[in-house]
């Protein structure tokens, strides 16, 4: 049986890589999508999500549309120079011909996991805003769902909105917060392995050749993005954060995680900073209580990556 997730998505061009990779995955059937605000407001990454899914020909699959903001204070839109004006690599798709269904994110998360106990798995690849609204709407959905795994945060490595804090995780600190506070099993997937899981510019080369309409589409999309990256970060090619948490569901062997207890710096300079504290090795009080989180520190990038391609283009020659 395949794994079933809400994937709950700010798209975004990662995002867009990460949704065809499970869509094309047999072992994760993506029962429906939850949009936030990230790489651009909630407006248009819900357009976004629907367009993306009107491309890859399912439709079929429900959008919930999610927080415009984060739980204090208000979004500011800082990623267009990193995803595009239109969150999508500035193609600026047509509008999509589909709506999002009536009933919000959290809404809709909360109606899934109770609908379906112990068999829904959230794939949270933007800020966590939304889950933070699903867990205080319905604190029950802690014990109920599979697990959480989510696309954030920076433990042993710098972050990348600043030198302390990853995007995600920086876009809705209290959030997040709550999100390593709940007593559920979460996997966190951040930048100590998405940094590690690049795909070269000639990889790229191979979503224009697979021909099929989500690998045509990536084709389109990841130039900008890995314009921003080889200017920003110097890399001939992009890290694929958010694929990277779909890698670990449906490759888990090519991932290392060790346990510690997650708490997020809302205030201050390191504001957003995943702090980590490993059980049995050193205490604080401040992280008394904690569950205990799976955080990646290693993964097989070329394998992960090598994965995702085939699995979208369809063959790699
Ligand atoms: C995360 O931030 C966003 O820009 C990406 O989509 C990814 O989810 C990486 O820090
Ligand atoms: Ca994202």
């Amino acid at each position: 049986m395949p794994e079933k997730i809400i994937l709950d998505t700010d798209p975004g061009v990662d995002d867009a890589m990460a949704l065809y990779f499970a869509l094309r995955s047999p072992e994760l059937e993506v029962v429906g999508l939850t949009t936030v605000f990230g790489n651009g407001p909630t407006e248009l990454t819900t357009l976004n999500a629907l367009r993306l899914l009107e491309i890859a020909g399912r439709t079929d699959i429900p959008v919930a549309r999610g927080a415009a903001n984060p739980l204090q204070g208000v979004y500011a839109n800082t990623a267009a120079v990193v995803h595009g004006d239109d969150g999508q690599g500035n193609v600026f798709l047509p509008a999509p011909t589909t709506q999002p269904i009536a009933h919000s994110a959290a809404e809709f998360i909360v109606e899934r996991v109770l609908a379906e106990p112990g068999t829904i798995t959230l794939l949270a690849i933007g800020p966590l805003t939304n889950l933070a609204l699903a867990l205080q709407r319905e604190p029950r959905i802690a014990g109920l769902v599979r697990r959480v795994v989510l696309m954030g945060g920076n433990a042993f490595v710098p972050g990348n909105l600043s030198p302390a804090a990853e995007a995600n995780i920086f876009n809705d600190v209290d959030a997040a917060d709550r999100v390593f506070a709940a007593a559920w099993p979460v996997t966190m997937i951040g930048l100590d392995v998405t940094h590690h899981a690049t795909m070269s510019s000639a990889q790229l080369e191979h979503y224009g050749r697979a021909g099929n309409p989500l690998a045509a589409h990536l084709a389109r999309i990841t130039p900008f993005y890995r314009d921003f990256t080889r200017t920003f970060n110097g890399l001939e090619g992009i890290y694929v954060h958010d694929s990277t948490a779909v890698a670990f569901l449906v490759c888990p062997e090519a991932f290392t995680t060790q346990k510690h207890r997650i708490r997020v710096d809302t205030q201050g300079f390191a504001r957003g900073k995943t702090w980590p504290a490993r059980v049995g090795l050193y205490g604080s009080e401040a992280w008394a209580g904690r569950i205990e989180v799976d955080v990646a520190v290693e993964v097989d990038g070329p394998r992960t990556v090598s994965l995702e391609l085939q699995r979208v283009c369809g063959s790699i020659p």
